[in-house]
């Protein structure tokens, strides 16, 4: 029993996709559990920066399978997009990819939907406007449509169009939006897309539930991050699923006992993207100084990234819910610009302190962060690939961190690049 998963501890963008990446070589599968191409996993491989939304980041690995599980809701448009590009740098998909016949497809309407109520709502989430709650709602509404049903050719049609009659009439009469498309050709195109899924589509519950039984060793990676979490995180300024580890099993339909090591992977510091409370939040030149050397911007819709200090108080709540046997701390060079750093290790709330995470908007907008303060290292970290050889004023931070939150790091990224990576034994 050998499943390894990776997860996001803050607020998504932690760097997942290189630390998957750097994993992949050990692994025989790779395989993602939730969200859809609202996620951007980015990876530099062979001086080639990939940004990837669906397929796993295992993918640019010759020698891992990659499997996107029942959890994940696809747009076959961004799926063709993907495949097209990784075509283009020789990287083989085919025979390497497998899409679970559970998984949810992403409509037209959904993306239309997303937008629509973004627009009318009092309070937006900030969404990327992939369509991806409108997509969740159908699947637990149980109106959606899974890729299973592309097999049935007499129905799948019918099914999409009644769908997209229904939603139109809601569009126009809750959001007052008139839809100004031709549904025939829409529906054509979309009918057109999606064959691409054909080539891909899969029983793979069984296929990894067989191969986790052979001892074949699987990675499972979350997307986004467990603030995030539609259960525990900063509801309602939430994606639609579940990144924290509870969402694996469900999103592949493997049990529990078949995991062994779950990675966190943690920005030095905080970033999120949309709206919400973000008690470390930086809006001033230091913020401004991470997000310039850390290159904060979305890799999905590119808007900027709100940067701040690192939350521990946060990040204490991930190692719980998570149940993380281990850490992997990401950016840390990002931090070498500054003569002090500081960490969040308390909130105040109504002149009490307290050290429990709260994931509550409302209250946690209201809290205050009280900081311990570091010494910077003020040094370029290129190079530098033993633990020991680190400044001392880096080793400081990271110690105190582990300490913290009761979970030892054991990867330190210092830079995007495969190489520039520390592994802790
Ligand atoms: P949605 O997932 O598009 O519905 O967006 C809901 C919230 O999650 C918004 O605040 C998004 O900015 C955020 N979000 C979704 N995917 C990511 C991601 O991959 N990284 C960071 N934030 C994300």
């Amino acid at each position: 029993m050998s499943v390894t998963l990776v997860i996001g501890t803050q607020w998504g963008d932690e760097g997942k996709g290189k630390i998957v990446d750097l994993l992949s070589k050990e692994v025989d599968i790779v395989a993602r559990y939730q969200g859809g191409a609202n996620a951007g996993h980015t990876v530099v491989f062979n001086g080639n920066k990939f940004i990837l939304h669906l397929i796993p980041s295992g993918i640019l690995n010759s020698n891992s399978i990659c499997v996107i599980g029942n959890g994940v809701v696809i747009d076959p448009y961004a799926l063709q997009e993907e495949i097209q590009l990784l075509n283009n740098f020789n990287i083989q998909v085919n025979g390497r990819l497998l899409i679970s016949d559970k998984a949810h497809l992403i409509l037209p309407y959904h993306k239309i939907l997303d937008k629509a109520s973004e627009e009318c709502s009092e309070k937006s989430i900030g969404t990327t406007g992939r369509g991806i709650g409108p997509a969740y709602i159908d699947k637990f509404a149980r109106c959606g449509i899974r890729i299973g049903e592309l097999k049935e050719n007499e129905t799948f049609r019918n099914h999409i169009e009644k769908n997209f009659n229904e939603k139109i009439r809601l569009i126009s009469n809750v959001y007052n939006k008139v839809i100004d498309i031709n549904l025939e050709q829409t529906i054509d195109d979309f009918l057109k897309t999606v064959q691409i899924i054909n080539n891909f589509i899969s029983d793979t519950t069984t296929y990894l539930n067989e191969n986790i039984r052979k001892g074949k060793k699987v990675l499972a990676e979350g997307a986004q991050g467990t603030l995030l979490d539609v259960d525990h995180g900063t509801y309602p300024f939430v994606t639609s699923s579940n990144p924290t580890s509870g969402g694996a099993c469900s999103g592949l339909g493997i049990p529990p006992t078949s995991i062994k090591h779950i990675i966190g992977v943690c920005k030095a510091y905080t970033t999120r993207v949309g709206n919400g409370p973000f008690p470390t939040e930086l809006r001033n030149e230091i913020g401004e100084a991470i997000r310039k050397e850390g290159f904060e911007f979305g890799a999905t819709t590119g808007r900027p990234r709100r940067c701040g200090w690192l939350d521990l108080v946060a990040l204490k709540y991930s190692v719980m819910i998570n149940g993380l046997t281990s850490l992997a701390i990401t950016k840390i060079d990002v931090l070498g610009q500054f003569d002090e750093i500081f960490v969040c290790t308390e909130y105040e709330l109504e002149g009490e302190r307290t050290t429990n995470f709260i994931p509550h908007s409302q209250i946690l907008s209201k809290v205050k962060p009280i900081y311990k303060k570091f010494r910077g290292w003020k040094k370029k970290l290129n190079g530098i690939s033993e633990y020991q050889k680190l400044p001392t004023q880096l080793l400081e931070y990271v110690k105190f961190i582990e300490e913290f939150v009761e979970c030892p790091i054991k990867i330190i990224s210092t830079s995007p690049d495969r190489l520039d990576t520390i592994i802790i034994e």
